[in-house]
């Protein structure tokens, strides 16, 4: 097994490669770290790569890259795949950072990009876009989740953090929450990609500069129950689903095994479980606990985004327990008439 530290960058694939520098450089906040043909670097801003922009069809991650412990050596991860019966290759300068890396493929396809050492991109003191401090994690939809968790567990040494049901699934390979998650769906896709901002003031700040050039918040302000980080989402030029967050748990001692005491979490300790189906998507925003809308939306889960800003969630085989998700919503109609009634009164 390997011992994977942290992520290092997503490779996606845009038909409009100007569109999206522009885009991760001016909105995002990304510092241009390389400009190719057809492919441009980004990094944070204090130079940790972050995105690899590729020129292609339509918009996919195919590429992750991930760190094991500096001075690694990579001949000997290599074996280690080789016994988990994975074959791997070399690959060198997969980035301007990373000059050596060993890529496989992951069960659900895309290339895993396993590197040891890196050099931080240049310093870059200016000041444009949101200026997130890292990637923070990345979202994939796929058939089988509990065949990709159980490789990232047994393979690349993840650790479940949480369940949502059987569905979906948060996995940390360090003191995050979370770094990947897995949400079953028919189809392999990329769900959304996430950004850590220093704090909530960073969070208002994104909302504003959003609002400022025309995007559209799709999701929150919101703090989530499952990971509890605060977050907003909103879609990218290519449509795909872009997240920043702030707060998020933190388990900073694995033998400890429970996350931060936080005044917001549910279970003292708060510890990786299993949520319940009906966990409310978050605590304070569109669609929290006891809303109308949240249970109008449990009553019809297939097409609607009550799973961690999940546009068309997948449920395997529709709608889950539309008994009860129906007599939720009807509970919650009840409810708002009425108070609708007592504030006439
Ligand atoms: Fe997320």
């Amino acid at each position: 097994m390997l011992d994977i530290k942290r992520a290092g960058h997503s490779t996606l694939t845009t038909p409009d490669l100007e569109k999206m520098i522009d885009y991760f450089t001016r909105i995002v906040g990304l510092s241009l770290a390389a400009r190719e043909k057809n492919r441009a670097i980004l990094a944070t801003k204090s130079g940790l790569e972050a995105i690899v922009l590729e020129r292609g069809g339509v918009a996919e991650a195919p590429r992750l890259s991930l760190q094991v412990a500096p001075g690694s050596d990579l001949g000997e991860v290599a074996s280690r795949l080789k016994k988990a019966g994975l074959k791997s290759e070399r690959r060198s300068d997969i980035t301007p950072g990373i000059g050596e890396a060993l890529a496989f493929t992951d069960p659900k396809g895309t290339t895993i990009e396993v590197f040891s050492d890196f050099n931080f991109a240049p310093e870059d003191n200016t000041f444009a876009g949101v200026m997130p401090i890292k990637f923070g994690h990345i979202a994939y939809q796929c058939p089988d989740v509990k065949g990709i968790v159980k490789f990232y567990c047994g393979v690349l040494g993840f650790r479940v953090s949480d369940w949502r049901s059987d569905f979906f699934a948060f996995l940390r390979c360090s003191r995050d929450h979370h770094t990947v998650n897995f949400l079953r769906n028919d189809k392999t896709a990329i769900h959304h990609v996430a950004f850590e901002v220093r704090d909530w003031s960073d969070i208002k700040r994104a909302c504003d500069l959003l609002a400022r050039n025309d995007i559209k918040l799709t999701w929150g302000p919101i703090r989530h129950i499952i990971g509890h980080n605060i977050a907003v989402y909103h879609k990218n030029p290519d449509g795909t689903v872009i997240e920043f967050f702030t707060d998020l748990d933190q388990m900073h001692d694995e033998e400890l095994g429970y996350f931060e005491p936080r005044p917001w979490h549910q279970d003292r300790p708060q510890r990786p479980k299993v949520w319940g189906d009906d966990t409310p998507s978050n605590w304070w925003g569109p669609m929290s606990h006891g809303s109308p809308q949240h249970a109008q939306a449990l009553a019809q889960p297939a097409a609607a985004p009550v799973h961690h800003g999940l546009q068309g969630a997948a449920v395997k085989n529709g709608a889950r327990k539309p008994a009860v998700a129906q007599a939720r919503a009807k509970q919650a109609q009840k409810r708002s008439r009425a108070s609708r009634k007592s504030r006439r009164g």
